[in-house]
């Protein structure tokens, strides 16, 4: 049973871990915080960027000798691989750890096994303490392992009666300053941004991030099925980040120019399951789907959507389209129905965010 002091500690980890996010991918984000038999936090840390040192290793370098026979609490099983840095359970061996409580098992089969190589040095381990916060704090990274695709989150603004558009098709500013700057936060988080052709041709949308210090830029993908939506001079061909336009197998060269990827057609445009094995394969784990309506009901018919995040308007606009279009879904039992997971105010709107079961059933 994993004591009081302990469960503070994995709190004090996961709030660690997400410091990561935008940072490791492709790795998962971890924190660490190890605690004397008193329950004192005598070292602490966080894996803060692909490349660097894993959490436990940051930790253990803060607790130094006081980490022997010390316990430490890690968001997830300490790894067992040697990739560009050694593997975490044998450092917490070395190091003298006593005990290790984490929250949530590695599914990654290359660096999975690392709770079996600890007992098997004699150390006492737990799992599963605070799993399901644990779950969240990785949603992207555990959604790519587990389903070889990234997680991606939809995320739209409309107004309180759910337009995106008005009925002249005018949509520039239905929320808040505030809420815009928030979307800035989404994207850092995430390592590609996503729209379609309708958006590219309507908004001609910018699509890096502004305004968050130390961001990583992610990458800017136009789903383009004919490529021709994408003109010269268009603001996502500015140098302010990597872009990507996904186009047909047969569609004709870009005239941009730009970087593009070729994938098979289906209804609608492209094949969404192609698209995200596309960009999972060069290394994106997360998405951040900007819409529109008809590309974002193409992902939901594709069983792609993750999360949902609503920016909702205090505004009404009586016509104009909806925020999702297509989805295939045609009556009431089929709905798609999300746990709500946050509902919180931003400036004058509402957010809202929404997630699917990270979990395979
Ligand atoms: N309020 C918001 O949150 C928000 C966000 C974004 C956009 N908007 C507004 O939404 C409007 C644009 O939305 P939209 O629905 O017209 O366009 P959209 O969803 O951005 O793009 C739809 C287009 O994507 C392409 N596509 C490629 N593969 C597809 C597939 N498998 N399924 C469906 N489409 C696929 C198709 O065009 P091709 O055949 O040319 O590839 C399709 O017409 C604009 O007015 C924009 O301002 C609002």
């Amino acid at each position: 049973m994993a004591t009081q002091a302990e469960a503070a500690a994995m709190r004090h980890a996961l709030a660690l871990a997400v410091r990561g996010l935008g940072f490791t991918s492709p790795n998962p984000v971890v924190g660490c915080v190890v605690i004397d038999a008193a329950g004192r936090t005598v070292g602490e840390g966080y894996h803060q960027r692909a490349g660097g040192p894993h959490a436990e290793v940051h930790a253990l370098r803060a607790a130094g000798d006081l980490a022997r026979g010390a316990t430490a609490v890690v968001t997830l099983e300490p790894c067992n691989h040697t990739g560009r840095t050694g593997p975490c359970a044998q450092a917490l061996v070395d190091a003298g750890i006593a005990r290790v409580v984490y929250a949530v098992g590695d599914p990654n089969p290359q660096a999975t096994g690392g709770a079996t190589t600890l007992r098997a040095a004699g150390v006492d381990v737990e799992a599963g303490l605070l799993e399901a916060e644990g779950e969240a704090a990785n949603a992207a990274w555990l959604t790519s392992v587990r389903r070889g695709r990234p997680h991606v989150t939809w995320k739209y603004a409309a107004t309180l009666d759910g337009r995106t558009a008005a009925a002249d098709g005018s949509s520039r500013w239905i929320t808040s300053a505030e809420s815009r700057a928030d979307v800035h936060r989404l994207r850092a988080e995430c390592d590609a941004v996503v729209v379609g052709s309708g958006t590219q041709r309507a908004d001609d949308p910018h699509l890096a991030v502004r305004g968050v210090e130390g961001a990583r830029q992610p990458l800017r993908v136009v789903v383009d099925t004919h490529g021709t939506a994408v003109r010269p001079g268009a603001r996502v061909l500015d140098d302010a980040a990597p872009t990507l336009i996904a186009v047909a197998a047969d569609a004709a060269p870009v005239p941009s120019g730009a970087d593009t990827v070729r994938l098979p057609r289906a209804a609608g445009g492209l094949d969404i399951a192609a698209l995200l094995a596309a960009l999972h394969a060069r290394g994106v784990r997360s998405v951040l789907l900007e819409g529109g309506a008809t590309l974002a009901g193409a992902f939901v018919a594709a069983g792609a959507v993750d999360r949902v995040v609503g920016y909702l308007a205090p505004a009404l606009l009586g016509a104009g389209p909806a925020v999702l279009s297509g989805g295939g879904i045609t009556t009431v039992t089929e709905a798609l129905r999300l746990d709500m997971t946050e509902a919180v105010r931003v400036g004058p709107d509402l957010r809202i965010t929404a997630t699917l079961a990270t979990k395979e059933h």
